[in-house]
C-alpha cells in the first residue's frame, strides 16, 4: 500500500496535516521511518514533552551549530550535520545566525558554524549582527569554547569563502578553542561537506558526552514535518505558462514578467520566498565550446554523450580561476602560462569573461575527460517571487532581467538561465523548479505594522507579493514603495498595477526615481533622503524596511542614506544611527533580499 493512501484513514489529523505528513514521510528511507515511528510512540507515551527512551544522564555542555546562509546551501548541510550529531546522541541545537543573540556565545561550550559569502567578500544578510558583534569585540572573550568553521564560497568570486575565514580569526581572537581547521568549500560542496562535518563531529564528541535532547529531536521531526517533497535535488517539473517583455521597445534593458504553473505539486511558498530555476545550456554555446576544444560531443561519457553533459550539468557561462590554471597545465601556450601564474589576471578574467571566451582566446585541443574536470557542475539560479499564493494560488510569477552584454568583437553573450527563461523555453514547456524559503526577509506578523519598500530594477519583485499578500490580508499597515529605473516610458515595471493600488488606497506612498531622465542621475537614495522627516517619522512609528536588487552599489548605497536619515532627523551621532539601524536589524525590521 502506498503511503499517501495508508495516511487517508489517519482520521484525527486535518486534510493540510494529512497532506503535509505524507509529504514529509515519502522523503524519509527506511531507516529513518523506522526512527520516527518509534520516537512517535515515545512522544505520544510521555505526553507534549517525553522523555526520550535510552536518553544518557545530562551531558556536560551542548552543541550549537549556527549557520548564516542566504539562499539555503549553508543551512543545508548545518542541517545535515546535526543529523549527523543526532545519529551519534550528541546534544544538539540548530540555529540560524538571524535568531541567535550574540551575547549569547559566552554561555556555549561547543559551537559548529556553517557560513556562506556574499557581495564583495561579505556574510549573507542572516550573519550580519553577529558578524559585527564578533568584529567590533562585544561578545567578550570566548576561553573555554570549543569551536570549528565550515565556510561555503565560490571561487568564481575574488574574495572567496571570506566570512568562513573572518569568522575562524574573530573566534579565535575571542579566545575560543579550534577543534577543527577551517573548510572553504567550493560550489560542488556536498561530498567534502559530509566528509568535514563527521572529522568535525569526531573532535567535538571527545569533549561533549552524548544523551539526546526531546528538544533537539523535536525539532528535527519538526523540520521534516514541515518539508516539502521537491527540493534543489528533487525540483519539480512544472510549466511555463507566460513571458512577457514588460520593458519598453526602446529600453535598456530586457525584463520579463515569468508565469509557471505549480498545478499538482502542492508546492506552497510566502513572500520573501525564491524560486529555484534548472536550466540548459544554449545549443549553439555548447556547440561553440565543442568546436573551439576540437570534441565532436558524441564522444560517450558515464552519464551520456558528452553534448547532453555540457547541456545540462556543468556551468559554461559562469567562468572560476580552476578553469583557467587547469586548462594552462593542459596547454603549452606560453601566454596563457604566464596569465594562469598571475591571481590579478586571472580574476579579472573571471569577472568579465566565460568559458567559451577563454578557449577562444587560448586554442586547446582537449579529451573528453580533460574538458569534463575542467567544468564546474552547473548551479540553478533563483529568482525572487513576485507573487502571493492568496492572489495566484497555484501559479508563481518571476521579473526576470535578461542578461546581455556585447564583447570587444560584437558578439553578445548571454547568461544562461536568463536567456534560457526569455529565449530559449517556449510556452508551456517543462522547467525545473524548487522553492528556497527565506524567513529573513517577511512581511511583519501584525498587519497593521507599516512597511517601506525599495527595490529599483528587477528588485521590485517581492514587493509585488508583499502588496498582493497584503491585499488579500486586509491589512491596514500602511505601505510605502520606492521604485527606480532608466526611464519613465520604457522600464516602469508593472505601472498599471501600482496605480491600481494608489487608487485603491493599499499603496500609501510611491516614491520614484527615473534615473535618466534628466541631465543628473536621480536614485532611490535620491528619495529616501528628500522624504527624511517622514521616512523616519515611519520608523520610529514601528515601520519594517525592506531592500531587494542590486548588493553591490544600491544596497549599500540606500543603506548610507538611510544612516543619514536617521543620524540628522534622530538627532544622531553617526555612531549612535548605527546602534538604531543594528536594533532594527535585530528586531528583523530591517531586512534584505540583495544579489
Ligand atoms: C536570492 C536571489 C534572488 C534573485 N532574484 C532575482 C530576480 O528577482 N530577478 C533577476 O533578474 N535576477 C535575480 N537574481 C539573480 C539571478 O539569480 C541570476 O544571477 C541572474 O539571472 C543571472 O543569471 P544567468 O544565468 O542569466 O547569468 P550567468 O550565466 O550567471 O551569467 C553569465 C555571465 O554574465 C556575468 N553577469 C551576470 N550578470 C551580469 C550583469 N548584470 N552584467 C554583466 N555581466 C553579468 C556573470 O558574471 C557571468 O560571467 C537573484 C539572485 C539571488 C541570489
Ligand atoms: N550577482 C548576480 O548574480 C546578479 C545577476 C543579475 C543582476 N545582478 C544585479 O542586480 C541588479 C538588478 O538589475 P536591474 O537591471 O534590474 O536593475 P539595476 O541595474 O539595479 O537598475 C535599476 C535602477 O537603479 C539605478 N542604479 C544604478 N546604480 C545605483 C545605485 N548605486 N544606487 C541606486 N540606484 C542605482 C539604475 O540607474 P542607472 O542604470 O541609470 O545608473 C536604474 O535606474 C543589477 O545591478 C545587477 O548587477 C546581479
Ligand atoms: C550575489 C552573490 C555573491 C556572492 N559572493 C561571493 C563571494 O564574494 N565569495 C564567495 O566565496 N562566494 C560568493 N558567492 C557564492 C555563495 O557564497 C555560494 O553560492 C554559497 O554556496 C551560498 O550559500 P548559501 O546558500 O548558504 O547562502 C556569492 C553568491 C551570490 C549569489
Amino acid at each position: 500500500m502506498q503511503l499517501k493512501d495508508s495516511l487517508t484513514n489517519l482520521t484525527p489529523l486535518s486534510d493540510e496535516q494529512q497532506r503535509q505528513l505524507s509529504q514529509a514521510l515519502s522523503t524519509l528511507n527506511t531507516q529513518q521511518l523506522a526512527w520516527v515511528s518509534g520516537y512517535l510512540y515515545g512522544l505520544s507515551q510521555a505526553g507534549s514533552q517525553p522523555a526520550v527512551t535510552g536518553a544518557a544522564a545530562a551531558p556536560s555542555g551542548n552543541l550549537t551549530i549556527l549557520y548564516g546562509s542566504q539562499t539555503g546551501n549553508a543551512k543545508g548541510v548545518a542541517s545535515a550535520i546535526k543529523a549527523q550529531a543526532e545519529a551519534r546522541g550528541l546534544p544538539v541545537t540548530l540555529t540560524s545566525m538571524a535568531d541567535y543573540k550574540p551575547k549569547q556565545l559566552k554561555k556555549e561550550t561547543h559551537l559548529l558554524v556553517v557560513v556562506s559569502t556574499y557581495g564583495e567578500g561579505e556574510p549573507p544578510e542572516s550573519a550580519v549582527d553577529l558578524y559585527e558583534q564578533l568584529k567590533k569585540g562585544k561578545v567578550g572573550k570566548l576561553e573555554g569554547l570549543k569551536f570549528a568553521v565550515l565556510g561555503l564560497g565560490d571561487s568564481s568570486y575574488e574574495f572567496f569563502c571570506q566570512t568562513g575565514k573572518d569568522f575562524d580569526s574573530l573566534l579565535t581572537k575571542a579566545g575560543a578553542d579550534r577543534v577543527h581547521e577551517l573548510a572553504s568549500l567550493d560550489v560542488d560542496y556536498q561530498d567534502a561537506a559530509k566528509a568535514w562535518g563527521e572529522q568535525a563531529l569526531n573532535a567535538i564528541a571527545a569533549t561533549l558526552s552524548a544523551g539526546p535532547t526531546g528538544s533537539s529531536i523535536a525539532s528535527a521531526v519538526q523540520q521534516a514535518v514541515g518539508h516539502s517533497q521537491y527540493s534543489k535535488e528533487n525540483p519539480f517539473p512544472a510549466r511555463l505558462s507566460v513571458n512577457q517583455k514588460i520593458t519598453g521597445r526602446d529600453s535598456t534593458k530586457d525584463i520579463r514578467h515569468i508565469e509557471i504553473s505549480l498545478e499538482e505539486s502542492g508546492i506552497r511558498y510566502q513572500p520573501g520566498d525564491a524560486l529555484g530555476i534548472w536550466f540548459d545550456n544554449d545549443a549553439d554555446l555548447v556547440g561553440e565550446v565543442l568546436a573551439l576544444a576540437h570534441l565532436s560531443g558524441d564522444e560517450a561519457t558515464a552519464r551520456g554523450s558528452l553534448r547532453e553533459v555540457l547541456s545540462r550539468e556543468l556551468e559554461l557561462t559562469r567562468l572560476h580561476g580552476g578553469f583557467i590554471t587547469g586548462l594552462a597545465e593542459t596547454s603549452d601556450n606560453a601566454a596563457l602560462k604566464d596569465l594562469a601564474g598571475d591571481k590579478a589576471q586571472v580574476n579579472a578574467l573571471v569577472a568579465s569573461a566565460q568559458v567559451v571566451d577563454v578557449l577562444k582566446r587560448f586554442p586547446t585541443a582537449l579529451t573528453a575527460e580533460q574538458l569534463l574536470g575542467l567544468l564546474r557542475p552547473l548551479t540553478p539560479r533563483l529568482y525572487s517571487i513576485a507573487s502571493s499564493q492568496s492572489e495566484v494560488e497555484e501559479e508563481v510569477h518571476l521579473t526576470v532581467g535578461v542578461v546581455r552584454y556585447p564583447q570587444e568583437d560584437g558578439t553578445v553573450r548571454s547568461g544562461a538561465a536568463s536567456s534560457y527563461l526569455a529565449d530559449r523555453l517556449p510556452e508551456d514547456a517543462e522547467v525545473r523548479v524548487f522553492v528556497e524559503h527565506n524567513d529573513n526577509f517577511r512581511l511583519p506578523q501584525n498587519p497593521d505594522t507599516p512597511v517601506i519598500m525599495v527595490g529599483p530594477g528587477t528588485g521590485i519583485a517581492p514587493f509585488r507579493a508583499f502588496l498582493q499578500e497584503r491585499e488579500a490580508q486586509g491589512a491596514e499597515g500602511k505601505n510605502w514603495l520606492f521604485f527606480g529605473n532608466p526611464h519613465f516610458t520604457q522600464d516602469f515595471l508593472y505601472q498599471v498595477e501600482w496605480q491600481r493600488y494608489v487608487k485603491s488606497g493599499l499603496l500609501s506612498k510611491i516614491s520614484l526615481a527615473f534615473s535618466r531622465d534628466q541631465a543628473n542621475k536621480i536614485y532611490v537614495q535620491d528619495r529616501l533622503r528628500e522624504a527624511g522627516l517622514e521616512l523616519y517619522q515611519w520608523l520610529e512609528a514601528g515601520a519594517h524596511f525592506y531592500v531587494c536588487g542590486d548588493a553591490n552599489h544600491m544596497a549599500k548605497d540606500v543603506q548610507e542614506a538611510l544612516l543619514d536619515v536617521i543620524a540628522e532627523h534622530g538627532q544622531k551621532s553617526r555612531e549612535e544611527a548605527e546602534e538604531y539601524l543594528s536594533e532594527l536589524r535585530r528586531a528583523k525590521r530591517y531586512q534584505r533580499d540583495v544579489y
